[in-house]
């Protein structure tokens, strides 16, 4: 009877402890600005070494390497994605290049037997990420998308609300973010490089808090609208960048997702209000409203209000702001794809939840170049 008792308070599952003796063989594809977040968290991790760095421009990665404190002899680095993938025995790659390249590198990663930690948004087209879920599922090897807000302990309570049952059935989702100002410069803004601009960059984050909340349910339709007044124009921004300017920095949607919910889309890079509104989730017993931040970059900008019919009264209850993850969200993001490598989980964040993100941007993009409303067909994978 007592074991009975006390086996409630046994933890189903007990984590393996990671084996330090056998290191994570470790690469980084792109080595431009935020490979630099990835290397600070692998920096952290005893039982990971960084063996091969490449980038196209040649030089890049060896700097990369020496702005790190790495010993370069320790590694080896090329000048294409193949060729570290042909030359290597490796575990792992963080691909960290522009959206225009996440496709083929990662496809080629895992053709050749590498788990992929790919960079956000998950490719530019819906045709590329199918393509990319083809070549995962015939690998057998993890790939996780990596949009870190997914880790931050804040964005876990929206889920968590969401399936308490607290708001009853969600019918309608207003998504915020988007900045007045925050247009990226480099490799951001051009075609050639991002194939997409504030749609797919910022607009992929909004997407993922809401839909991950909801359980991923399937996007039907979209009505969809992108703009581009502010990047090529040079009273808003650099000169240099506005003539390079070529993406958008502005859209809009209306999603029809199955069972029932409707998500009204908006994002920007740059448009004339302080924010485009705070993200409002609306269910039949209850709603949550989750305020925005000034520059939108995929968490919540402060205390959230859960709004309840209590005992016959309209009550609103702030709630408490949950504490950074102590390591930062980059750590998490790295660390639970090595650990589902090693240890043989399901990937943390998978390719089959965010080709739905992938997909109503691919609608918004698609459905505002024809000027109408479209249905959302994902292949079978
Ligand atoms: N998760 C986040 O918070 C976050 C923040 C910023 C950027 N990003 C994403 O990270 C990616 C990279 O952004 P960035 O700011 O580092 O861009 P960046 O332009 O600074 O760096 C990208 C690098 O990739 C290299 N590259 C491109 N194709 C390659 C290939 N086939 N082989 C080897 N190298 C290749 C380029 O030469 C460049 O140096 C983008 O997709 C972006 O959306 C994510």
């Amino acid at each position: 009877m007592i074991d009975k008792v006390l086996s409630q308070f046994t933890p189903e599952k007990v984590e393996e402890e990671v084996n330090v003796d056998k290191k994570f063989r470790y690469g980084i594809i792109g080595t431009g600005w935020i490979a630099e977040a990835h290397a600070d968290a692998l920096n952290l991790m005893d039982d990971v070494e960084v063996v091969a760095l490449a980038d196209l421009v040649p030089g890049k990665a060896e700097t990369f390497a020496k702005n790190m404190g790495w010993d370069v002899s320790k590694i080896h680095f090329y000048t294409s994605h193949k060729d570290l993938i042909d030359n290597e025995e490796l575990d792992g790659v963080s691909v960290c290049t522009y959206n225009a390249t996440h496709a083929e590198c990662t496809i080629y990663a895992l053709e050749h037997g590498v788990n992929v930690l790919l960079e956000k948004p998950f490719t530019v087209t819906l045709e590329e990420a199918v393509a990319v879920c083809k070549a995962e599922k015939k690998s057998g090897k993890v790939l996780s998308i990596g949009i870190q807000p997914r880790m931050d302990n804040n964005m876990k309570e929206i889920k968590r609300i969401v399936e308490s049952g607290e708001l009853g059935k969600v019918y309608y989702i207003r998504i915020g973010g988007g900045r007045r100002r925050g247009i990226p410069n480099s490799t951001f803004i051009e075609k050639r490089t991002a194939g997409i601009g504030a749609l797919g960059d910022i607009g992929v984050y909004a997407l993922d808090m809401v839909l991950n909340a909801i359980g991923n349910p399937k996007p039907l339709t979209v009505s969809g609208y992108k703009s581009a007044f502010f990047g090529p124009n040079p009273k808003y921004n650099n000169p240099e960048d506005a003539k390079r300017f070529d993406v958008d920095d502005f859209a809009a949607g209306f999603i029809r997702l199955e069972g029932g919910v409707v998500i009204d889309f908006i994002t920007s890079w740059a448009c004339h209000i302080n924010t485009p509104g705070d993200t409002i989730i609306l269910g039949t017993e209850g709603a949550l409203r989750i305020p925005s931040t000034d520059c939108w970059n995929g968490a919540p900008g402060g205390q959230m209000t859960l709004y309840k019919d209590i005992a016959g009264l309209q009550t609103e209850v702030k709630l408490p702001l949950l504490p950074d993850r102590p390591k930062g969200l980059f750590y998490e993001k790295c660390r639970s794809f090595i650990d589902a490598c090693r240890y043989n989980l399901p990937s943390p964040v998978p390719s089959s939840q965010i080709i739905y993100n992938q997909a109503i941007i691919d609608g918004i993009a698609r459905s505002a170049d024809l000027g109408k409303e479209i249905d959302i067909v994902i292949p079978e994978i």
